[in-house]
């Protein structure tokens, strides 16, 4: 398995939406593997295969699915360990209730935190590794997880959420770091995604 060079805002790549799987094979199946290594290696709590330069609509979480649902219980201390790892491919929303706020953070958009509006819950339907459908309920934080990488293989990143004027100010900082390297004032924290 190889850690993946994660790609960060403003490359096109995670603008653009993303296209269907036709055929689940071993070249996706090692997509997959190379993904939970750089999801793991990052760490962060998911990664969308945009996020490693691949526009096709496959993402991998460190929330697991039980039982066909996705909520998070009181023995979850090991979310974001190789102990839970979903994989979806194809995946699409079909059905939406609810409200949660949480404060997000993205492996593609360093040093920013944003509190975002989800839904609560979330019915998920995709393809496994081997190509078979599965469909899920996802709810709380869990069900933000997947709503987040959705929205990267739909093309969009924390930075659409910003007004204009901070959204600017964000790009701006983010063209010197990805000139300058990491700087001093690398204060984001929290669960990454
Ligand atoms: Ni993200």
């Amino acid at each position: 398995m190889a850690i993946l060079p994660i790609y960060e805002v403003p490359h096109p790549i995670l603008k653009q939406v993303a296209k269907p799987v036709a055929v689940v094979d071993d070249r996706v199946r090692t997509l997959l593997d190379d993904m939970a290594a750089t999801m793991y290696a990052a760490p962060g709590i998911g990664l969308a295969a945009p996020q490693v330069g691949v526009s096709e609509r496959i993402l991998v979480t460190a929330v697991p699915v039980r039982e066909a649902i996705s909520e998070e219980q009181e023995e979850d201390e090991e979310a974001g360990s190789k102990a839970y790892l979903t994989e979806l491919i194809n995946p699409e929303i079909l059905e939406q209730e609810g409200a949660i706020t949480f404060d997000e953070g993205c492996l593609s958009v360093p040093d920013l935190v944003v509190p975002i509006d989800r839904w609560e819950r979330i019915v998920v339907r995709a393809l496994d590794r081997h190509g078979e459908p599965f469909q899920f309920e996802a709810r709380g934080f869990y069900a933000v997880v997947f709503q987040h990488e959705i929205d990267h293989i739909d093309g969009k990143t924390l930075v659409d959420r910003l007004s204009a004027l901070k959204r600017a100010m964000y790009l701006k900082k983010q063209k010197k770091r990805l000139r300058d390297g990491p700087g001093s004032d690398d204060d984001a924290a929290g669960a990454t995604a």
